[in-house]
């Protein structure tokens, strides 16, 4: 990665520079903020109000002519960057073709390319199938209908910190109460949590954490009665927890030797986002299922849900499915997000972006003490903020590094149960110039308030 060359090539017509033109938010997007509060419910919730008119690369321009840095990727979304070129020429081509027809009415090829890429790419090289769906927490759900109907079992085991969605079923599977579950159960059965690996917190290995996973899954659910252990292999909205070496290895182990489906949850992870195509295949890993969505279409609504043949066969035909699940669109943007994957090989600039990032985050660590952990791998990166006597959970200094961050034209995310984490998440395609510079609006930010 050299401090000249932009990534990709010239990916959309925004010009890979930030520009403060107005004070932020400007006019038109306060305007639009107004509008937005007397018709948009307010449970949708705004982080940053600039409203973006187009981007591209590792900008987004907002209606004001302001340029921001892209440290979020519309969450771990637009890996391939925005309005990617060949996904741009792949969904004007399907667009004008034709829209929709309901796969299960009557198919399309792109469908079905979408699951043989899926099939391919996926962890392990046993015969798999795929099915298609609209969002990540609708791939969980069916992943979780698949393994229920695979094994004849009803419990679902997940994991301290986890995210899986907001859709009745996975708000039972998510963890943090505020602000994805309260006031809304109550919530689906036969969901059980069990003790994540948090080197940070636990101290423990990974063989160690997962002895203590298993243990409760033994004496409080019953091995016989596991359906499928449901697993992020780095937890995202959780606060980017990285299990120790071997928890994942050794979970997989006991969902095969317990007869329950091991099902990697990708969606943030996946599509070279942690510098693998898959998490997994850092362990090498193989899950039975894998549900991904977000990275795979370049910005475009789709999920899949891909994974051993004999589990993906057991629902009966008709069994799974939805109107729109797989739209030929969304089909068509997959394919050249994936072609971009490759044609770029965005999981070598995961690494290339880790590579840059790491050595400046750590240098803030040992400047800044709130920092009490970088953690990460590839471009899905983070620190973890805490009050340095204390060691409590600095939620508000994690929103205030943020808010700075806003202000100067950087989007960065924050994430974790206790809110304290810091969580990078740049488009792939991002140029060097960018990174270093959104690096430095950071520095910037502890400095004006840790
Ligand atoms: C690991 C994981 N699973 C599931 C989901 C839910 O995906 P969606 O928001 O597309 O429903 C997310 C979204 O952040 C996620 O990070």
């Amino acid at each position: 990665m050299t401090a000249t060359t932009p990534a990709v090539p010239a990916a959309s017509t925004v010009p890979q520079e930030r520009r403060l033109s107005t004070p932020f938010p400007g006019p038109a997007s306060r305007a639009l903020l107004a509008r937005r509060d007397g018709a948009v419910a307010r449970g949708v919730g705004v982080m940053l109000p600039a409203f973006v008119a187009r981007a591209g690369g590792g900008v987004l321009e907002d209606v004001d002519g302001n340029r921001l840095i892209d440290f979020g990727s519309g969450i771990a979304v637009t890996s391939v960057g925005n309005a990617a070129p060949e996904v741009v020429a792949a969904v004007q081509e399907q667009v004008a073709a034709f829209t929709h027809t309901c796969f299960m009415i009557t198919p399309y090829e792109a469908y079905v390319a979408v699951c043989e890429e899926l099939n391919r790419r996926t962890p392990g090289d046993h015969e798999k199938r795929s099915a298609l769906f609209n969002s990540g927490a609708e791939a969980v759900e069916n992943a979780v209908k698949i393994a229920r109907s695979h094994t004849g079992r009803d419990s679902v085991v997940v994991f301290d910190h986890a995210y899986h969605g907001r859709t009745n079923l996975t708000m039972a599977m998510t963890a943090k109460n505020m602000p994805y579950k309260h006031g809304f159960g109550p919530f689906a059965g036969e969901i059980y949590r069990a003790p994540m690996s948090y080197p940070l917190h636990d101290g423990l290995s990974g063989e160690d954490a997962a002895r203590r996973a298993i243990s409760v899954i033994d004496k409080q659910v019953g091995a016989d009665e596991v359906a499928a252990l449901v697993v992020e292999p780095i937890q995202g909205e959780g606060g980017f927890v990285v299990p120790a070496p071997g928890f994942l290895p050794a979970l997989a182990a006991y969902a095969r030797e317990i007869g329950a489906v091991f099902v990697a949850d990708e969606i943030q992870t996946g599509f070279c986002r942690t510098g693998d195509v898959f998490a997994c295949e850092h362990e090498t890993v193989v899950p039975d299922l894998v549900t991904t969505a977000k990275g795979i279409a370049g910005g475009l609504p789709l999920a899949g849900v891909t994974g051993r043949a004999e589990v993906m066969d057991a629902p009966h035909v008709g069994g799974l499915g939805g109107t729109y699940g797989g739209n030929p669109v969304t089909c068509a943007a997959a394919l050249a997000a994936m072609r971009t994957m490759d044609a770029l090989d965005l999981a070598a600039r995961a690494r290339e972006i880790e590579a840059v990032m790491v050595p400046r985050l750590r240098e803030l660590a040992a400047r800044f003490p709130a920092i009490r952990e970088v953690r990460g791998r590839g471009a899905m990166l983070a620190v973890e903020l805490a009050d340095p006597a204390t060691v409590e959970p600095a939620a508000g200094l994690t929103g205030a590094v943020s808010k700075h961050c806003h202000g100067e034209g950087l989007v960065t995310l924050t994430c974790g149960t206790y809110g304290n984490v810091l969580r990078f998440l740049p488009p792939l395609v991002i140029p060097r110039t960018l990174l270093d510079e959104g690096l430095d609006i950071l520095e910037g930010a502890f400095a004006a308030t840790a």
